[in-house]
């Protein structure tokens, strides 16, 4: 009998930034067809999305260059799986100001390992909800572990604007909005909003 198993690497890494090898392809971006991002309420975003397997990743690597592009183009500072509707622990990352250097993570089956007492409010907006922003209490800081593309595991720590960002990505692997941080009548003016906008928007 014939196994053929895939294994995760096993050796731990704590890193401080991601490799850029990673993402050799970003050179080109801008000449990438973005991939298209879903708005809410599309079922699939209120969906927990499934661990990603050794298996998945030629198809991740495969998706990378059109969800970075979206990204890039919309111009958000995260987009995760669910947003264009595969249904994957995965999120993509990049806080960095407009004008700097690029600083793109992947983060893929995160998970946070510890978490600030201390809180901190900050605006948030998403993709799927576009022109849509609340502020926002989470942790200030967070110390998060991940697989990268070659399947090694990095712990990284976050906080401000990044440890915001990652926790709001890592929310909609679980089918979480960030109105759903809200009251329900804050959230509910805001969906009103959205849908009002959006059929508008397609007249
Ligand atoms: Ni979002």
């Amino acid at each position: 009998m014939l196994l053929c198993m895939l294994h995760w690497h096993l050796t731990p890494v704590l890193a401080t930034s991601q490799g850029m090898s990673e993402f050799d392809f970003l050179s080109g971006i801008d000449d990438v067809p973005p991939t298209p991002i879903l708005i809410a309420p599309q079922p699939v975003l209120r969906e927990v999305a499934r661990e990603v397997r050794p298996e998945d990743m030629a198809f991740i690597r495969d998706q990378l260059p059109g969800m970075f592009s979206a990204m890039y183009k919309a111009p958000g500072i995260g987009l995760a799986a669910p947003q264009v509707g595969l249904g994957m622990r995965f999120a993509l990352v990049d806080v960095a100001e407009e004008d700097a250097p690029r600083e793109p993570m992947l983060l893929i089956n995160p998970e946070i390992v510890t978490d600030s007492e201390q809180m901190a409010a900050r605006e948030e907006g998403c993709l799927s909800l576009p022109n849509q922003y609340a502020e926002v209490v989470r942790p200030e800081s967070i110390r998060v572990r991940y697989r990268n593309l070659a399947g090694e595991t990095i712990e990284r720590d976050a906080s401000g604007l990044l440890a915001t960002c990652i926790q709001h990505e890592m929310d909609h692997l679980d089918g979480i909005l960030f109105v759903d941080h809200l009251s329900t009548l804050k959230r509910n003016m805001i969906m009103r909003r959205l849908a009002k906008e959006q059929k508008l928007g397609r007249r």
